[in-house]
């Protein structure tokens, strides 16, 4: 197996024959000779390990081939199981007799010694070299004669270092091999399987519910104009209830859309009536606490017909908090203001939290739409009346999985998220 360092001792003696004259070289020859027999100790004590690891790493081979037969069978054959675990037992008592790391180091330091002993002879300032230097102060026919010498050893040696290098980055490689081991038998990792997000969920369900009442999707975009967010909503300028849809603004006017109320406008605008639609998105607001965040989901609701009352809201809203929840919740209707809806409400359902307490949680505003919007839209409030609704996705997220605090949703947490996948 050692047979780089066997040829590197060889060609070591022929290196004695150039230095007979040289009592400084020839001491330095002894050296490198020592060197390389101390060496080949180490490597003849590490050679059983060397050659059990070379087995090892076969048997691990072979191992992976049989997992690999197995797994591409649909029913694993008795007698393949056996095999398996056979083999695996074979190759554990290998590695427990040998540590492959500590071989791998001891075989680490050969390959820094063998460099060593290279550059001592080989090296810019090396035995060799420095004999080579002085051949110039050599008479012509001794000098030539000595130059053959010098390039045979020289040749004789290089190539002898290679072979040995080589030979011992193999066994490094099996000893690794050996230490670096895998059990082939560990069960795979599987790609983790993805879930909807709880608010994905949420939109999604209501939609669903909504579809099934007839209400049409509708889009509109998060970044909206002062006109379609607030003005066609019966905010005049300077109105006092924009102070509670603080947002975003860009240079230009435009800003981020505070509710989804303008796709109302977006979607009604020029049709007529009857209209039923539904529209999902974000909204931004400057706000931030347990049940408010600066980013959140509405789910917009617009209906317009002939003799659509507030009854009719009223009926709709229950119907969809039933469905919703599957359950009942106590929902109450709280007179409240929205420059676009007369008259308006907000829907509050009843939260019982975790720790026992009870309180009211506002879950959406809601009204028959203004006068002033259905003329926006070009509808003629003379013959057509309606109502909307614009609802929180993450309340009802909060009361639908019992969440008390609604920017959780946000923080991304997978330990939080993995419970509604
Ligand atoms: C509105 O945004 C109106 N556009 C709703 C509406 C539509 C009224 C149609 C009449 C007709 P409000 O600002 O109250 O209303 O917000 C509606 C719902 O969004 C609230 O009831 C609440 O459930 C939710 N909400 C409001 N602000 C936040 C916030 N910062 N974080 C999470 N949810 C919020
Ligand atoms: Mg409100």
């Amino acid at each position: 197996m050692s047979t780089g360092l066997e040829k590197l001792l060889a060609a070591s003696s022929g290196l004695e024959a150039l230095f007979q004259q040289d009592p400084l070289g020839l001491s330095e020859v002894r050296r490198v000779q020592e060197q390389l027999r101390e060496q080949e100790r180490v490597l003849q004590s590490v050679r059983p390990y060397l050659e059990q690891s070379h087995r090892a790493a076969q048997e691990l081979q072979r191992q992976a081939d049989l997992m690999a037969q197995a797994s591409s069978s649909l029913s694993v054959p008795n007698d393949l199981l056996r095999e398996i675990a056979k083999q695996q037992e074979m190759s554990q008592k290998l590695a427990e007799q040998v540590t492959g790391s500590d071989i791998y180091k001891q075989i680490q330091q050969q390959i820094a010694q063998i460099e060593s002993v290279r550059i001592g002879v080989l090296g810019k300032n090396g035995l060799l070299s420095q004999r080579l230097k002085g051949l110039g102060a050599l008479p012509p026919d001794i000098r030539k004669l000595e130059g053959e010498r010098v390039n045979r050893a020289k040749v004789e040696l290089t190539e002898a270092l290679a072979e040995t290098n080589n030979d011992l980055e193999r066994h490094a490689v099996s000893a690794r091999l050996l230490y670096e081991r895998v059990d082939v038998t560990l069960p795979g990792r599987r790609a983790e399987r993805g879930g909807l997000h709880p608010i994905t969920r949420t939109l999604d369900r209501s939609v669903e519910i909504f579809a099934r009442l007839g209400y049409e999707l509708a889009e509109g975009p998060e970044i909206e104009d002062d006109w379609h967010n607030f003005e066609a909503l019966n905010f005049p300028p300077d109105h006092p209830a924009r102070t509670m849809h603080d947002t975003f603004w860009f240079p230009d006017g435009r800003l981020l859309r505070t509710h989804t109320s303008p796709v109302q406008i977006r979607a009604a605008k020029g049709r007529t009536p009857p209209i039923r639609l539904i529209s999902i998105g974000k909204v931004y607001r400057s706000d931030s606490d347990q049940t408010h965040s600066p980013m959140f989901h509405q789910i917009e609701g617009l209906l317009v017909g002939e003799d659509v009352s507030f009854a009719d809201l009223k009926g709709t809203l229950t119907e969809f908090v039933r469905a919703f929840f599957e359950r009942d919740f106590e929902m109450r209707f709280r007179p409240s203001y929205f420059p676009f809806v007369e008259p308006g409400a907000e829907v509050d359902i009843r939260w019982d939290r975790e720790d026992g307490t009870t309180s009211w949680l506002e879950v959406l505003g809601c009204g028959m739409v203004h006068p002033n919007v259905l003329r926006a839209c070009d509808i003629d409030p003379e013959r057509y009346t309606g109502f909307a609704f614009g609802m929180g996705a993450e309340r009802f997220a909060m009361l639908r999985y019992g969440i008390d605090d609604l920017r959780q949703f946000f923080e991304n947490d997978l330990r939080f998220l993995r419970q509604f996948a």
